[in-house]
């Protein structure tokens, strides 16, 4: 096992098309003859359309098409939805009828030879509207109907924490984050008849075949959804949103390929956000730092078309030993766009609160805040009724390696006590989680005669390596090196796959890679038995011994006692069948009654060094360390970039990022680049990621559990409180801002 593959440091085997160039993501995909559709989007928050005038813009150069309510047959409603099985950005398609229900509701497309011609005729669209004032504030909200709730507990939540010795009760609030991925959402739709092809950016290209099929009303056989490279999604592009539909829809009557690209603004409203939480959090605890109470409730903005739950309280009675636990989440309808999951979503959000309230009741006790929460550590998960335990769980080892490698022995609790030059330093941790899932996934692996291998699956590499696990289990078991091995993915018609989300990729194809391969080698090998010429032909075995049994190592078929020197590469043993090549397919699923048993999280801690200059009134985030369980890391480099652009993007989410409404027209003001602020190279410091590594069995046999997401959880209560221990403000409102310090207790 030493010289395995697995758990090495290997370079992306996509790298070098990425770096080149060569890599083709959703519009580098040259498709001939191709027309371009750009969206009008409602100017108003609220209200109904009265009519849309586009007697200017088709008189105009190149313009082939305005598509709007008016003109253009009604799609269906995806109708897995409710399912959770197959799953549309939003609920309602485009052009459904003349209601808006949010700024940048898509109310016609322009088609046009050109881009340019198309944008400048859909400037010229006059659309007028009977408006209506939109609700865009949580707080002018109706009351929201009373299904959409949750509701969690155990114990007596409210009498303990009456009682409790110790209390904290606060509110926290995240703002609306917008994903932002450089690629913005595009699709170029393609029909030869009654056949669909569509080049997409996505997570799911399985799911959105399932979807736009459903929507559009195609048999799934006639439609192929291509997105071989996806330039991020952050759970952005998790489910097709309104351009995928346009884009065939505009195809069909113009009877060309059609592109059709989100506008930046338009990656504001139309293709999901983080939504914002107000989030109560009551923790009532011993004189000794042991939790009593734990109250969790929750409100959460949606849209008017959807009831996304951004689930902020799944975690919460799982993270520490507590006998009375109570959470609610109450979600409620607004005029913004649909809400929908963004890196870590409910977990990260829920975190904040928690977290930062952990450390709020480390100062009233007086208790360092990881000592905290070893007092409450817990070994059980006890949210199930019947409690479980963990398939594995080391989440103090995170704290012991952190605090060790950190050197947080040498953290002063005093607020402001700790100084570098003009600068006050403050050391802040928290506690980092999420789920470990895992689906099913069909992989084919093929031998060829060329000595090459090809492994196929409709799941798709949004960024993070999937290519790569799939090549390292191929040559790990064949011995075949990686720069024979081709991997492809991406593409509907292979067999099915997984969407990319919810970290659960890697421990869901592993096993079905795994399988696929040791399936071919087993034929492979009954085929080096059955050539009467073969050295392994039962009749040239020696006389009276027994056949000998056959394994694969370095691409040759060799007797498992003897070196594979001896043994015969398996191109010639292919190439004397007259074989082009031979390949085996494997379907692996969770074993249900397994995960039943156990409740499966990774873990996490991450710690932030931050540094207040009171007399510039500057706060920068200097030195970040996350300690991550997460079983086996099959691929430590590009795991590693996992875990440190997840940091990147909680700095972000810390000190930088909030979309900003007109209260007027629920229009995101800062919908573009120069005014939604996220992290760059100047707001990193240096960040370490160290992987505490104990292979997860119960979840695979690899004992891979999955990374994409964990590495954000934490890190924006980590900021929360160093600023706290540097500056002594408690910022309860994301982002953190120098304004939020500016007359705090260590100004100067
Ligand atoms: Mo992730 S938010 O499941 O892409």
């Amino acid at each position: 096992m030493s010289t395995s593959i697995i758990g090495q440091r290997v370079t992306r085997v996509d790298g070098r098309q990425k770096v080149t160039g060569a890599a083709q993501y959703a519009l580098d995909h040259p498709v001939k003859n191709l027309a371009f559709g750009y969206p009008v989007w409602s100017t108003v928050g609220s209200g109904r359309i009265l009519n849309i005038d586009t007697s200017k813009a088709e008189g105009m150069p190149g313009v082939l098409a305005i598509l709007h309510h008016g003109n253009t047959p009604p799609l269906y409603r995806p109708a897995g939805h409710y399912e959770q099985n197959s799953r549309a950005g939003e609920v309602r398609p485009p052009f459904e009828d003349d209601k808006v229900y949010y700024y940048g509701q898509y109310v016609a497309l322009v088609v046009a030879n050109t881009f340019a011609q198309a944008q400048e005729a859909a400037s010229k669209v006059k659309v007028t509207y009977d408006t209506q004032k939109p609700v865009i504030d949580l707080a002018d909200a109706p009351a929201p109907p009373m299904p959409r709730t949750m509701h969690y507990e155990r114990g007596q939540a409210t009498q303990a924490f009456e009682s409790a010795p110790v209390k904290v009760d606060e509110t926290y609030v995240i703002p609306v984050e917008t994903h932002n991925p450089m690629e913005m959402h595009a699709t170029i739709a393609d029909w030869d008849g009654d056949r669909l092809t569509l080049y997409e950016t996505t997570q799911g290209v399985v799911n959105h075949q399932h979807v736009i099929a459903e929507m559009m009303n195609i048999p799934l056989d006639r439609i192929t959804v291509i997105s071989p490279f996806c330039g991020s999604g952050f759970g952005g592009k998790l489910f097709p949103w309104p351009n995928s539909l346009l884009a065939p829809l505009a195809a069909k009557q113009v009877k060309r390929p059609v592109q059709v690209q989100v506008p930046r603004a338009l990656m504001f409203t139309t293709v999901g956000h983080r939504p914002l939480t107000q989030q109560r959090v009551r923790l009532g605890a011993s004189q000794d730092g042991k939790l009593v109470s734990i109250q969790h409730d929750v409100q959460q903005p949606t849209s008017q078309v959807d009831t996304f739950v951004e689930n902020c309280v799944g975690v919460t009675a799982m993270m520490y030993a507590c006998d009375n636990v109570e959470t609610h989440q109450q979600i409620v309808p607004t005029n913004i766009g649909t809400p929908t999951p963004m890196r870590g979503p409910g977990i990260v959000s829920g975190l904040f609160p928690l977290e930062s309230a952990l450390d709020e009741l480390s100062y009233k006790l007086n208790i360092d805040p990881i000592e905290l929460r070893l007092k409450n550590y817990t070994e059980q998960d006890m949210s199930y009724s019947a409690v479980r335990p963990f398939t594995s769980k080391h989440l103090r080892e995170c704290y012991q390696t952190g605090a060790e490698k950190w050197g947080w022995s040498k953290r002063t609790p005093q607020v402001g006590s700790m100084r570098r030059g003009n600068e006050i330093i403050g050391w802040g941790m928290a506690t980092a989680t999420w789920h470990a899932g895992r689906g099913s996934a069909t992989v084919r692996v093929r031998l060829n005669a060329d000595g090459t291998a090809r492994a196929i699956c409709a799941t798709q590499d949004i960024g993070t390596g999937t290519y790569t696990i799939f090549a390292q289990v191929v040559a790990d078991k064949t011995g075949i090196p990686l720069d024979k091995i081709e991997v492809v993915l991406g593409d509907s018609s292979l067999p099915p796959g997984p969407t990319s989300g919810g970290s659960t990729v890697t421990a869901t194809v592993l096993p079905a890679v795994d399988e696929a391969t040791r399936g071919v080698i087993d034929r492979v090998i009954a085929l080096a038995q059955e050539a009467p010429e073969s050295p392994f032909h039962p009749k040239n075995v020696q006389p009276g011994g027994d056949p000998p049994k056959l394994v694969m190592t370095n691409g040759r078929i060799h007797a498992a006692d003897r070196s594979p020197e001896s043994g015969v590469p398996f191109p010639d043993i292919l190439a004397s069948a007259r074989l082009s090549g031979l390949e085996a397919e494997a379907k692996t699923s969770p074993q249900q009654a397994e995960t039943q048993k156990y409740s499966a999280h990774s873990f996490g801690a991450q710690f932030i060094e931050v540094a207040w200059d009171p007399g510039i009134a500057r706060l920068r985030v200097t030195k970040g360390l996350s300690v991550i369980d997460a079983g086996r890391i099959i691929n430590p480099k590009p795991g590693r970039n996992q875990i440190l652009g997840a940091v990147v993007m909680g700095i972000g989410m810390g000190l930088l990022e909030e979309t900003y409404y007109d209260r007027r027209n629920g229009k995101p003001v800062n919908n573009n680049f120069a005014d939604y602020l996220v992290a760059t190279n100047a707001d990193v410091p240096e960040l370490e990621c160290i992987f505490v590594e104990y292979p997860d069995l119960h979840v695979n046999d690899y004992g891979a559990r999955g990374i994409g997401e964990i590495g954000l959880a934490g890190v924006a209560p980590a900021i929360a409180n160093a600023v706290y221990h540097a500056t002594g403000v408690r910022v309860r409102k994301l982002p953190i801002r120098i304004e939020n310090l500016i007359g705090g207790s260590n100004q100067v």
